[in-house]
């Protein structure tokens, strides 16, 4: 694991749960390193002594059943102060003698208003008035308080939504503090930290830099690391982290897939060469990948098949040196633990990201992942610290797969081309009307399906052009983008006498979920 040193840590135990990821960013973000594991490495642990915290984290399984996810019993005789969220509060209520129980009467989706029964530290300056509004997700209840806790707070359909065993310093909440729905959550987690475990406020991304180069350095030492650079934030900062630590040995592989937006990879390429001096090869493959993609349509199987095609072409590259032993990418905390459904937790897995899932399962090459443990936020923090231009730290994130997953069906030069200029389009408009840097992320797609229009007096038959524009923290949930008033009138305007081959225009209003930020 990356934070080996970090003093002070808060381990998050997760049981599934969709949400699981912004509890470790809402503790970061108040200055504690956190660490999401899954019951199978919960048990591999030894050493307790840089541990101040353990959050087991929500989850789809019930513990009314006989068999239910849970903690080795050791790890409560520890003494490490504990919180449970959600299915957390249910496992700790049944480890120590309450009731669960499961039914629709009991059942709380949505927003929930808390009534204050006590004070506790868990709870101070957050349950301040009468109209504490938190987001609950759970059906099942705790009806019986497990020996040794009391109440501090309840809801109209449940008795127990916030428990507390003070000696023990063991709390177990019923709603998610972590989700932005629920007003104030941050404050329960800097009761948690602060006032019960007693942690130190220790972590901050960017003193990170150091560390991270030594870890580069200690482990490369004289062989040579291949870099997939796509001129993307994450691929970026590794680049130049990996350059600051073994400079020459570096070599960066920019793979021209033909999917890129318009004109990017010429401006980066450009850029890492010239700005930055990086020993940059320039693959061009663009044809590779389109006979491969040809008439592929399950959007895994072109994530799959882009994912295999990237490292073949590395392996391929990185035989032509010598002592090429490790292949760098930019892989990010939650690419980890959105593939990582089998190793132990219940995530469901909603889509392979092509820098995870696809990897094939022999390679020849070791990684080096040194953003594997952190967010996008985090990632532009420390881009900003190795010196990686405004421009491209904060650029939107752009897919692995490119815009194979916004062509949604056959994958078509000329599909690409007409997608190519939509988005330019679209992106630049962003850019003047200085919406860019309000929205996380944004893009044109094409549908695979033509419908009939008419320019002039003649009919068309074209494809239509899907807009996206989302906000978001960190890409796990999101909200579609309101543009002002005439905004999207003039793109769809743009866009239909800018491009040939396109004859309408949509505009996706759905959030995150139940979308998902890319079409596929
Ligand atoms: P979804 O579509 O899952 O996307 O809501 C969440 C964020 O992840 C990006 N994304 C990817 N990034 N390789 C990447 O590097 C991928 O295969 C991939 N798929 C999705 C997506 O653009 C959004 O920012």
């Amino acid at each position: 694991m990356h934070f080996k040193n970090e003093k002070h840590k808060i381990i998050i135990v997760d049981f599934g749960s969709q949400v699981t990821k912004l509890i470790a960013r809402r503790i970061r973000e108040l200055g504690v390193f956190s660490e999401i594991i899954n019951i199978k490495d919960l048990t591999k642990i030894s050493d307790f002594t840089t541990i101040k915290g353990l959050i087991f984290s929500g989850g789809p399984s019930t513990v009314t059943k006989k068999e239910f996810p849970t903690i080795p019993k050791k790890i409560l005789s520890k003494k490490i102060p504990i919180l449970g969220i959600c299915y957390g509060l249910q496992l700790i209520s049944k480890l120590y003698g309450g009731t669960i129980k499961s039914s629709k009467n009991r059942r709380e989706f949505g927003r929930a208003i808390l009534i204050k029964r006590k004070k506790s530290l868990l709870t101070k300056n957050f349950l301040i008035n009468k109209s504490q509004s938190v987001w609950m997700s759970h059906q099942d209840a705790v009806t019986k308080l497990p020996k040794g806790f009391s109440i501090i707070s309840s809801t109209k359909n449940s008795k127990l939504t916030i428990i507390e065993n003070k000696k023990k310093k063991i709390y177990g909440i019923q709603f998610h503090p972590e989700v932005t729905h629920t007003d104030n959550g941050r404050q329960i987690f800097k009761n948690f930290l602060f006032s019960i475990c007693k942690v130190n406020k220790s972590w901050r991304v960017s003193s990170e830099k150091n560390r991270l180069i030594q870890e580069i350095k200690s482990s490369v030492k004289k062989d040579k690391v291949i870099c997939a650079l796509s001129g993307g934030v994450d691929s970026s900062v590794v680049a130049l982290l990996i350059n600051k630590a073994i400079k020459k040995n570096l070599i960066c592989i920019m793979v021209d897939t033909g999917l890129m937006r318009k004109n990017e990879f010429k401006y980066s390429y450009n850029i890492f060469k010239n700005k930055y001096k990086l020993n940059v090869r320039l693959i061009n493959a663009s044809s590779v990948f389109l006979k491969k993609l040809k008439n592929v349509i399950d959007p895994e199987k072109k994530r799959k098949i882009i994912g295999n095609l990237f490292i073949k072409i590395f392996e391929k590259e990185a035989k032509k040196f010598k002592n090429i032993k490790f292949l760098a990418q930019g892989t990010l905390y939650p690419d980890i633990i959105e593939s990582k459904s089998s190793s132990g937790s219940k995530t469901s897995k909603i889509k392979s990201h092509h820098n995870v899932g696809g990897l094939p399962k022999k390679m020849n090459l070791k990684l080096i992942e040194p953003l594997k443990e952190l967010f996008k936020d985090e990632v532009r923090v420390l881009g900003k610290s190795v010196g990686l231009a405004e421009s491209l730290r904060n650029k939107h994130p752009f897919p692995g797969p490119g815009l194979a997953i916004r062509i949604i069906g056959k994958v078509t030069t000329e599909k690409v081309k007409v997608l190519q200029e939509a988005d330019h389009i679209f992106i630049n408009e962003l850019f003047k009307h200085n919406l860019y840097h309000k929205i996380w992320q944004a893009y044109a797609a094409i549908l695979p399906f033509k419908t009939v229009g008419v320019m002039g007096d003649s009919r068309t038959y074209e494809y239509t052009c899907l807009l996206r524009a989302v906000v978001s923290e960190d890409g796990m949930t999101a909200d579609y983008f309101n543009f002002p008033k005439g905004f999207l009138d003039r793109i769809s305007n743009k866009i239909i006498n800018g491009v040939p081959g396109i004859n309408r225009v949509v505009y996706d209003i759905t959030s995150k979920p139940p979308s998902t930020i890319e079409l596929e």
